[in-house]
């Protein structure tokens, strides 16, 4: 088995209980794991070796909720949204009539597009939901080509009731066919919870039959307004709530007595001008936070964790290194995983190096491509670009 040796970190990010911020550090990948890590002067020799010159190295970001499975965009509506008008929950049918008429090769093609933009910035472990389907057939092609990209496949047929459809009618099937037709795909179910589109206890059914079905619970509530399903997601052990924008006291402290994450999804707030979630409130309280992209082309058409990082530091209140531990370990928590989202050995070998000297650097410097290199379970998958010329030069 061949090993190499990263070695001139500048910081490293492993998030060990230990060290987690090391300084001129050097790590040994062998196998697609983490073998070795420690000071740069310690290193042992490997077969490789890569001077990454005192650039920063992080967990490769795992990014815990995307619906990347669609066609088409919703511009026309971000646009309507800056000048005023309000995030609908009903904007999903416009996608689903798009994602329908879509050839098979056309959404892989968009869903292979996006999953590398994001792997561009770092993303190494992705979470990509149905749910723009909504009839048996189109849910079971969305689940089916989303298992291509990732093993973090999540049903969500429970996404708003379609177009011309009973709501009755509508949740038997979720429960029923649609749910045993696409279950063999995944891993998780999940109900978009939320005025507009499904009540508690419709959550309920949903949730409760993939239960039974084997799959892991995850929610979506409290986006636009308080939630009364806070309280069931964690009575169901969900992995994650995800947005949990608007939530009481109460909430917070049922989520801080559970091991239900908070993933908060700021590209939401960032595209739709609804307040920010107070991240530090969360925090505070002892909830568990994670932050992920939420990428999908109504209420957030981002894959760039960086940029997630960014928002969640300005405008959420967490600090640099509660933001960076939130895009990695905290999705590793929302996924129940413990391979990824941390550089410990035995950890999987995802890792982002930044053209920076450190973390706080994605957060410092907004919008700007600071990804520089990944590997992805020790497998290099990107690379720094091999002309960086200064004009003029
Ligand atoms: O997470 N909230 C529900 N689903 C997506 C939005 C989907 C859409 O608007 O197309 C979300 O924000
Ligand atoms: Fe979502």
């Amino acid at each position: 088995m061949s090993s190499t040796l990263l070695t001139g970190i500048g910081e490293l990010t492993t998030h060990d209980n230990e060290r987690p911020i090391r300084s001129d550090a050097a790590m040994v990948i062998e196998g697609g794991r983490v073998a070795w890590v420690g000071d740069s002067s310690a290193a042992p020799a490997a077969d490789r070796t890569v001077d990454l010159g005192g650039a920063a190295a992080l967990p490769g970001f795992v990014d815990s909720h995307t619906h990347l499975v669609f066609a088409g965009d919703r511009a026309g509506e971000f646009a309507a949204r800056m000048q005023g008008a309000s995030y609908e929950a009903g904007g999903i049918r416009a996608t689903v009539a798009l994602t329908r008429s879509a050839t098979e090769q056309e959404l892989l093609a968009n869903l292979q597009r996006l999953a590398a933009e994001a792997l561009r910035q770092g993303t190494t472990t992705l979470e990509v939901k149905s749910g723009y389907g909504l009839d048996v057939a189109a849910e079971e092609r969305s689940v089916r080509l989303a298992a291509s990209v990732t093993d973090e496949v999540t049903f969500l047929g429970a996404h708003v009731v379609p177009a011309g459809v009973d709501r009755d009618e509508y949740l038997a099937l979720v429960t029923g066919p649609m749910l045993d037709a696409c279950a063999p795909h995944a891993r998780w179910i999940d109900v978009f919870c939320e005025k507009g589109a499904f009540t508690r206890d419709e959550s309920e059914r949903v949730l409760r039959a993939g239960l039974a079905k084997g799959l892991g619970v995850r929610l979506h509530a409290a986006q636009l307004g308080p939630s009364d399903a806070i309280s069931l997601a964690v009575e169901l052990d969900a992995a994650s709530v995800d947005h949990a924008s608007f939530l009481s006291d109460l909430d917070v402290e049922i989520l801080a007595g559970s091991r239900t994450v908070a993933t908060l999804l700021p590209g939401v707030e960032f595209s739709s001008r609804l307040p920010w979630t107070d991240a530090r409130r969360l925090i505070d309280a002892g909830v568990t936070v994670a932050l992920a992209s939420d990428c999908n082309p109504g209420s957030s058409f981002t894959t760039s964790m960086p940029m997630v990082v960014a928002w969640a530091v300005r405008e959420m209140h967490m600090t640099p290194a509660e933001a960076v531990w939130a895009a990695t370990a905290g999705g590793a928590r929302a996924l129940r995983r413990d391979d990824v989202g941390h550089l410990a050995p035995g950890a999987r070998a995802n890792i982002a190096v930044l053209d920076a000297p450190s973390a706080t650097h994605l957060a410092y410097r907004p919008g700007v491509p600071l990804v520089s290199h990944v590997w992805q379970d020790g497998v290099e998958r990107v690379t720094p670009a091999r002309t960086r010329k200064t004009p003029g030069s």
